[in-house]
């Protein structure tokens, strides 16, 4: 039996892994042509076509990239962002949220998610997650409807898309606007559509640790008209445009400068055509870690439901402690210190500070404590019990999105984890 490295013997890992990196020569030389057209942004936040200087809707190569990604989700908008954040709050805008409007929404999700809710000064209702995908749990959505919620915010976390036949039901029911956050899902999917697809708005990052990057930047997606153009209008200077376009309900057309610029844009359409091939490495990656992890003791890999695909963002593990014995934070430790690339948390959303306190706009808990809240939206720890449980006790996450994971690596993970488990003994009496 190895000496496990933490005790002192010798790492599985003997240098750092290689960074993710989907950027090759076509990227290059699709950015090179459009450094050297120096028309690096010819966007106009003026709705009409001005020939020879730009357009409402972007520049050449932000309109190419926005009719492949069309046609590769086989929608009928793509609208491209400077960054999914933006694409966030363009989303909750364009369907008219009300300050103290309601949203549900995940805790386990990246920060943005919730924060683009309450940039409209809605407030967000954290519903639980399933353990078994991490994703939004329908039964929890449906206890946390109040007569104030408006739309249902729903990430497909770590790459596994959420229930969205469930929670579709439950918004047609109600009445409720769903907007899906498929930033770290591209190209999963749930029963032949593609994740994002079949809510009234979804859309993807494209920031440097996603499948496919562009540095910053995200696309929206719909089929709807009348959320695509209130979507472009608050991507781009609404405010000054509405006018003259003749748009007659300017809700929340607070427009800004989310507009992605022609370099990405370039580098976005090289980057899709890579998006299959990338997704099915992931996928073979994740499944040489399957077959091998599931034998160990304690561990819960990653499940993919009958008519689901992964994508693999994430792999996602659960750790049982009472089948070893061993605390995660010792296997954490113990996994860490063979080099593993491994990580023991994700996000509790409702437990940040902004949300204890409920303090965002100013210091005195505007929306919340306000006239246009009429809700009592609560944020205590204990509203998300399967979500808490995960961080605190289950939870091991390895990070697909951030190394190359060699063929060797793969090898290495495996035999990492093998070295830990077969040292559970030791773990158990040992205090590190
Ligand atoms: C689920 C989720 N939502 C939103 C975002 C925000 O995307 P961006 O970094 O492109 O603004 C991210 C980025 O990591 C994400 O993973």
């Amino acid at each position: 039996m190895d000496e496990l490295a933490i005790f002192g013997g010798q790492p599985v890992f003997s240098k750092p892994l290689k960074r993710y990196n989907s950027i090759g020569n076509e990227e290059v030389n699709a950015a090179t042509e459009v450094i050297k057209s120096g028309a690096l942004s010819p966007f106009l936040g003026d709705w009409k076509d001005i020939p020879n200087v730009g357009s409402f809707y972007g520049g050449p190569n932000v309109q190419k990239f926005e009719k492949s990604i069309k046609s590769y989700f086989d929608v009928e908008y793509a609208i491209t962002v400077n960054s999914w954040t933006s694409g966030l709050i363009c989303a909750v805008g364009a369907i008219g949220v009300e300050p103290g409007d309601e949203v549900i929404v995940s805790p386990w999700t990246m920060c943005a998610t919730a924060t683009a809710i309450v940039h409209w000064c809605a407030i967000p209702v954290f519903a639980d997650i399933e353990e078994e995908t991490f994703n939004l749990d329908p039964k929890s959505i449906k206890n946390n409807i109040t007569e104030h919620t408006r739309a249902i915010m729903v990430p497909d976390i770590f790459g596994h898309p959420a229930n969205i036949r469930e929670i579709k039901k439950i918004a047609d029911e109600h009445n409720l606007i769903l907007i899906s956050d498929t930033a770290q899902a591209p190209a999963a999917k749930e029963y032949n559509s593609f994740a994002g697809t079949d809510a009234h708005i979804g859309g993807f990052s494209f920031n440097y640790h996603k499948h496919i990057q562009t540095g910053e930047g995200g696309v929206l997606i719909t089929n709807d008209p009348i959320y695509a153009e209130r979507m472009q209008l608050i991507r781009n200077h609404g405010e000054a445009v509405v006018e003259g376009k003749g748009v007659k309900d300017i809700s929340n057309m607070i427009g800004y400068n989310f507009r992605m610029g022609e370099i990405e844009a370039a580098i976005g359409i090289e980057q899709l055509k890579k998006l299959d091939s990338l997704i099915y490495n992931r996928i073979n990656i994740a499944n040489r870690l399957t077959s091998e992890l599931s034998k160990l003791d304690g561990i819960k890999t990653p499940i993919i439901r009958d008519g689901y695909t992964h994508s693999f963002y994430v792999y996602g593990i659960v750790y049982d402690q009472k089948a070893t014995g061993v605390s995660r934070d010792k296997i954490f430790k113990a996994l860490k210190a063979e080099g593993a690339p491994v990580v023991d948390c994700y996000a509790n959303l409702h437990l940040y500070p902004m949300y204890q306190q409920k303090i965002a706009y100013g210091k005195k808990g505007f929306p919340w404590n306000s006239e246009i809240y009429k809700g009592n939206v609560s944020y205590e720890k204990g509203i998300c019990p399967v979500a808490e449980k995960l961080n605190d006790e289950s939870f091991l996450k390895i990070p697909l999105c951030d190394y190359e994971f060699a063929s060797d690596d793969v090898d290495s993970l495996i035999h990492a984890f093998k070295k830990v488990w077969s040292n559970l003994e030791v773990l158990n009496t040992t205090n590190i």
